[in-house]
């Protein structure tokens, strides 16, 4: 297992996907936070405010990794990149989710409650958990992403 210690959030929208991921994470040999939103809260939350609780702890390595979920993925994706260290990417297929990893080394999956089937959505996340970053000329790319938020002011 790449992950040990994987942290999730959701939206309204993606509330019962969570719910259904944690039950999916918990049969696996990882240890799970779930920093929100709690199941019981009915009202609508901001994306912004759940992806910064989660990509702010992989971005101080308190975590290794995490998944986000939201109506489409996008908001997530979009707010947790601005993390130094962060990697978000969302994911649509089982090629993209094994893509993310071996290519991207992506450390926070972003799924659309609002845009899969929550059973394909659980076979992507089993997919991003179990592939290894291919390293080799792809972590050259990843490097060339450090630059760019060094050159941007964010450090790690
Ligand atoms: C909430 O309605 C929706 O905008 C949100 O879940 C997400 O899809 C944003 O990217």
């Amino acid at each position: 297992m790449y992950f040990s210690t994987v942290g999730i959030v959701s939206d309204h929208a993606g509330r019962d996907l969570k719910k259904l991921l944690v039950e999916l994470l918990s049969t696996m040999e990882i240890t799970v936070e779930d920093l929100g939103v709690a199941y019981e809260v009915e009202t609508s939350v901001d994306y912004p405010d759940y992806a910064g609780l989660l990509a702010s702890r992989i971005s101080q390595k308190k975590l290794d990794g995490g998944i986000a979920i939201c109506g489409t993925g996008i908001g997530m994706s979009i707010a947790a990149n601005k993390y130094p260290g962060v990697r978000a990417g969302v994911v649509w297929s089982e090629f993209s989710a094994r893509m993310s990893r071996e290519h991207n080394d992506s450390n926070l999956l972003c799924l659309g409650s609002r845009t899969l089937n929550e059973h394909r959505a659980a076979d992507f996340a089993k997919i991003w958990l179990e592939t290894a970053f291919a390293k080799g000329h792809h972590q050259i790319r990843i490097d060339k992403i450090s630059k760019i938020e060094k050159k941007n002011g964010l450090h790690i």
